[in-house]
């Protein structure tokens, strides 16, 4: 991959992410390597956690060729032995995380009747509980610095629901219930808690540009088109910033107009 023609050189926006620390969990691919990278360019010490290991070496080996600092860590992050072991070698490494970016999940989505206990369950273990654990993790070490920001990758879905979009759906309205009662109690401790909510993001998984699928479905988003993993990392880079020193608690939806919408472009209800 030539990360170098698709994102450019590294150049800060926000002075002040400089030399900070930022854990991306699933910060392999997609919408996580769109944010890790933009973190580098803000100058930021990145923490990669992923469960896909060749993905993980080729994008830390890529963004080492830029010049980032990267920490690279291979484990389930659903799992809390894996959650615990990622954030002890972070403090070993870099001395304590400022950024947490809950962004791995399982993107799985059923009709409601096809789905068992087991399929909540899985679905649970990597969108709810990784981010519960990771977050319980890492405020620790933002108490004790008396600063942080976590912000959670949530979805359209936590707000609306998708067509067969169950139990995804669920956790992630969980995920933004949780960035709510998470920002409350950790306000005390100068640690902010936020979440983004994207819409329909163009990542390695989606058909290309001028498949009839994918311009059928851009033509019902009121902005016409896809959105990029680069314009999710600058969202993540504003909430880590002291430009949104005064938020905390909010999900910010980056959906090309999606939720805002009664019905689809040119359609009357
Ligand atoms: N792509 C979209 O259109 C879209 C829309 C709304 C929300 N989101 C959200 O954005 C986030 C990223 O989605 P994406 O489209 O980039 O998905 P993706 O599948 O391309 O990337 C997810 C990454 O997380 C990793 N991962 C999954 N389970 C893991 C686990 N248990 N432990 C460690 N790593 C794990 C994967 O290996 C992968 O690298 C997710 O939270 C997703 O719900 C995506």
């Amino acid at each position: 991959m030539d990360i170098k023609e698709q994102y450019g050189e590294l150049s800060a926006h926000y002075p002040e992410l400089t030399d900070r620390v930022a854990v991306v969990t699933g910060g392999a691919k997609g919408i996580g390597l769109g944010i890790g990278l933009r973190l580098a360019r803000e100058g930021m010490r990145l923490v990669i956690g992923d469960i896909d290991g060749e993905s993980l070496a080729s994008t830390a080996a890529a963004l080492g060729d830029l010049g980032a600092t990267v920490l690279a860590f291979h484990g389930d992050l659903s799992q809390s032995e894996a959650i615990e072991a990622l954030f002890e070698q972070t403090g070993e490494q870099f001395g304590g995380v400022d950024l947490l970016v809950n962004n791995a999940a399982n993107l799985d989505r059923f009709r409601f009747l096809d789905t068992h206990e087991e399929t909540l369950e899985r679905q649970l273990a990597t969108n709810v509980r990784g981010p519960y654990l990771c977050s319980l993790q890492a405020a620790k070490m933002m108490k004790a610095q008396g600063s942080g920001n976590i912000v959670h990758i949530s979805s359209v879905g936590g707000l609306r629901a998708h067509w067969r979009g169950f139990p995804y759906d669920v956790t992630k309205g969980a995920l933004d219930a949780m960035t709510r009662a998470m920002a409350i109690d950790l306000a005390e401790y100068n640690v902010r808690v936020n979440a983004i909510g994207p819409g329909a993001i163009r990542t390695r998984r989606s058909l290309p540009d001028d498949n009839p699928v994918t311009q059928e479905m851009a033509g019902r988003i009121p902005l016409r088109r896809f959105g990029l993993v680069s314009e999710i990392g600058s969202v993540v880079a504003f909430l880590a910033s002291s430009e949104a020193s005064y938020m905390t608690g909010q999900v910010l939806y980056v959906d090309g107009g999606i939720t805002a919408q009664l019905s689809p472009p040119g359609q009357k209800l």
